[in-house]
């Protein structure tokens, strides 16, 4: 007989394996990738650079790292096939819907598709992370009516990221502050799309259905589509580029102040594991703080402080990392239902190592559960 207290609701607590990934510490709010520390890596290296530490351990030498450039540059145009695929999805359905189809279609072509060797996933993961950019461009276009824009070699992954999206380059501090989320967003440790990646790969199923199931865990507002549903906030309270800073922090704060009276969960607050802030925040804070000051949005400012001020305040709750993403990404101009892609794209780097990992000292993934339906009956 299992009891009330030995379920573990949502797993919370419970520790179902190693990973030598990354590791998370609530009591310090600190993430090390491989051991290096999370904010360290946003400072000083690029996303490709980052990229290669978490599939490999170690960060690249540079040999290792013009070689991963050169293959990246070359892998970043939008296949024809998958191209074809998305063009019969309906514009009104989810960007998310689209990624998660783009990986499954990018799968179902591929020759190594069922070779889980460990060099069959590394040439797997290192294209799926060369060729998502060009699925989420392509999408934000075409639902704005635009062309396709082709990737161009001479650009690092987030410069051309941007400029396949928006048709024009862009300057350099907004370049840094794309990177920055993508290095933040990439891995963190036994999130719920990384289990669900890992669970996939236990069955000894395949790289790409892993990563497609872990889109699908990654779309809910209680996970990656919290960045979007943060924007959705923003625009609730109401967006007027004109306002003062302090007009637009004392209406969020009411705002705030309504939403939690009517018991409501904000989203781009709160975290299961961070419970006295999320260790990546400050860093993407800080790149907020940068497209604020570049495009001269203060009262975005207002409305971010305004709303963290009044829910630190009723309930001591901080804010995660997509709180502070989701205006990020609205400043540079993409639209409120792309940000959750632009998260797979990063992500794609920590699910494809925890599913090498996984592969590697494999268990099937297979919890109890304590029945609590009818006894045996006959009909
Ligand atoms: N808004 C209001 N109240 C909240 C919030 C929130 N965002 N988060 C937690 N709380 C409250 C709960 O209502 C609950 O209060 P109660 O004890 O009075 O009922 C208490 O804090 C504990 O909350 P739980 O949901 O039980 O805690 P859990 O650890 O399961 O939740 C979670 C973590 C799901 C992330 C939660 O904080 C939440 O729903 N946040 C909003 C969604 C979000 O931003 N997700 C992004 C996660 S980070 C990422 O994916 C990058």
């Amino acid at each position: 007989m299992i009891t009330e207290t030995e379920i573990k609701k949502g797993l919370a607590g419970v520790v179902v394996d190693y990973t030598a990934v990354s590791k998370v510490n609530p009591d310090t709010n600190s993430l090390l990738y491989r051991g290096y520390p999370v904010q360290d890596l946003a400072a000083g290296k690029s996303f490709e650079e980052v990229a290669l530490l978490l599939w490999n351990g170690e960060l690249p030498s540079q040999i290792e790292l013009t070689e991963f450039i050169a293959t990246e540059r070359a892998g970043r145009a939008l296949d024809a096939g998958v191209k074809a695929a998305i063009d019969l999805l309906p514009l009104d359905c989810h960007p998310m819907d689209v990624g998660r189809t783009a990986v499954s279609v990018i799968g179902a072509r591929h020759a190594l598709a069922n070779d889980s060797s460990r060099e069959a996933e590394l040439i797997k993961a290192k294209e799926l992370f060369a060729a998502f950019p060009a699925v989420v461009a392509y999408d934000q276009r075409r639902r704005r009516g635009l062309d396709i824009v082709e990737p161009r070699e001479d650009l690092d992954y987030s410069q051309n990221f941007l400029w396949m999206t928006f048709g024009e380059e862009a300057v350099p501090d907004v370049v840094d502050a794309f990177r920055v989320s993508m290095v933040l967003y990439a891995e963190h440790s036994f999130n719920a799309s990384t289990f669900t990646a890992r669970v996939i790969t236990s069955t000894l199923s395949d790289l790409h259905s892993a990563v497609t199931g872990a889109i699908g865990a990654l779309k809910g507002p209680l996970h990656g589509g919290a960045n979007e549903a943060v924007m959705h906030t923003f625009h609730e309270i109401g967006i007027d580029k004109d306002e003062s800073r302090e007009d637009a922090a004392a209406r969020a704060k009411a705002w705030m102040e309504d939403a939690l009276a009517a018991k409501k969960k904000v989203m781009g607050f709160g975290h299961r594991v961070y419970k006295h802030g999320d260790s990546r925040v400050p860093t993407m804070k800080a790149a907020l703080d940068r497209m604020i000051e570049h495009y001269g949005r203060h009262e975005m400012l207002g409305l971010y402080d305004g709303l963290e001020a009044a829910m630190d305040e009723a309930k001591g709750i901080k804010p995660n990392l997509d709180y502070p993403a989701g205006p990020t990404y609205h400043l540079m101009g993409f639209d409120t239902e792309m940000f959750t892609p632009l998260f797979i794209a990063s992500r794609i780097v920590g699910w494809t190592a925890h599913i090498m990992e996984q592969r590697a000292s494999n268990a099937l993934i297979r919890p109890l559960s304590a029945y609590n339906g009818p006894e045996q009956r006959s009909f």
